[in-house]
């Protein structure tokens, strides 16, 4: 099983693999909707289930396809 990671989704979701609790400002830990090894945080910033995707992306056309560069 690979170590937890994050993917990042083109025109979508922070796709996070693996169990890694997510906390909000406060130090509250979120409870995360589905299974717990694999969580979609939002970043077109249009959920209603903010930080987690409820697939809005698609409805609102969110357009983003990072690539990753080298490291170093
Ligand atoms: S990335 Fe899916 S709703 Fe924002």
């Amino acid at each position: 099983m690979p170590p937890p990671h994050i993917r990042v989704r083109d025109h979508g979701p922070l796709v996070i693999e693996g169990d890694i609790p997510i906390f909000d400002a406060e130090g509250n830990q979120f409870c995360a909707p589905g299974p717990k090894s694999t969580v979609a945080l939002c970043r077109c910033g249009r959920s209603v289930q903010r930080p987690f995707c409820d697939g809005r992306h698609r409805e609102v056309g969110f357009c983003s396809a990072e690539r990753a560069g080298e490291c170093n």
